[in-house]
């Protein structure tokens, strides 16, 4: 019966030759593979690998080995007791779920912003790699803790399900956004490629001060009074307290945080700078902000159509935004539509 190659090389995945140790010993079989034909075993598990069959193998150019899909997990130990790169673990927050989840000391909102936080890291592990180790009981962890915590709290089910769909709005708006800051930067040569990623992250974290705004607030479809206007608008020096307290030192993103409602007439906030204090790269993510806001945001005056929205940025609001901008902004979109 004639073999199906492709099908027995599936059986086998390769690892570059600097992932074995030299004097280590190597606790799976190691396979070579001539051509495209199927592996054949090179040494069995269970044997040292010395420097010498290192620098044999580099000097007759293999660069990859193939190991057996069935001893993933014997490679995997071998790495870690190597040193190599670790797997992620589960972090602090994950290892106390069940602790923090049952502390009435801290917030409801805050706790269940916690348990989807470890939610979603063990379920990007899960997609990365469903046989990383100890994955089972880490997602048996985070079920069990999650039952324990809906079963002890009545108002958790309806404070994560709001806290879900908040999540939800804001990463869309911080992605769109970043998008249209770049591709708006693109049409009006920001510069090259380095600067439109800068320009393109600065973005994506201009409103992360709103996480730590409530769910309540940030779910307001009518107008807010001016106590919650108050708070709604410190979301700016919230998100560059996150950002520098997470480390992040670069300037433009520093700047797009705390300067993105700013506008070009003086009209904006917090410090109603004046158009030629605006940088650049803040003047094109005001622009992306708004769009995606009021094209995609619920409430009085948004959910409008793209045409809408440009509309009332042009005629409604003249002076806020760099007419040269916007002007750019207009012709990408319509581009866009034609295409
Ligand atoms: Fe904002
Ligand atoms: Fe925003």
């Amino acid at each position: 019966m004639p073999v199906d190659t492709a099908t027995a090389v599936d059986q086998y995945f390769s690892i570059p030759l600097d992932h074995l140790a030299p004097q280590t010993v190597v606790s799976f079989d190691l396979y070579l593979r001539h051509g495209s034909g199927e592996p054949v075993l090179y040494r069995a598990a269970n044997m040292e690998f010395g420097q010498e069959h290192q620098l044999r193998l580099a000097e007759s150019g293999v660069v990859e080995l193939f190991v057996h899909r069935g001893q993933a997990e014997a490679y995997r130990e071998y790495r870690r007791e190597a040193g190599g790169e670790a797997e992620p673990g589960p972090t602090a927050d994950e290892s106390e779920l069940v602790e923090i989840l049952q502390d009435s000391g801290t917030p409801l909102a805050r706790r269940c912003q916690t348990l989807l936080g470890v939610s979603h890291e063990v379920i990007e592990v899960a997609l990365a790699d469903l046989g990383s180790p100890g994955l089972p009981d880490r997602v048996r962890r985070v079920s069990e803790a999650t039952v324990r915590f809906l079963a002890a709290e009545p108002e958790a089910f309806r404070s994560l399900v709001r806290l879900v769909s908040t999540n939800a709005q804001l990463r869309a708006h911080l992605a769109n956004t970043s998008l249209y800051a770049i591709e708006l930067g693109r049409l009006a040569d920001y510069g090259d490629m380095d600067q439109l990623a800068r320009l393109g992250r600065a973005a994506l974290v201009h409103d992360v001060g709103k996480v730590d705004l409530p769910e309540t607030l940030l779910r307001r479809e009518g107008s807010l009074n001016d106590l919650e206007y108050a708070e709604m608008m410190s979301h700016t020096e919230l998100g560059l307290s996150r950002l520098v307290e997470a480390g992040w030192t670069d300037e433009l993103c520093l700047e797009v945080c705390t300067q993105h409602h700013e506008r070009c007439d003086c009209s904006g906030w917090p410090r109603g700078l004046a158009g030629e204090q605006l940088s650049l790269a803040v003047r094109i993510v005001g622009i992306a902000d708004t769009f995606d806001t009021l094209t995609t945001g619920q409430g009085p005056g948004r959910g409008l159509t793209g045409y809408q929205a440009l509309w009332k940025m042009k005629r409604e609001r003249p002076g806020q935004y760099d007419p040269h901008l916007l002007d750019h902004f207009v012709r990408g979109l319509l581009d866009s539509q034609r295409r």
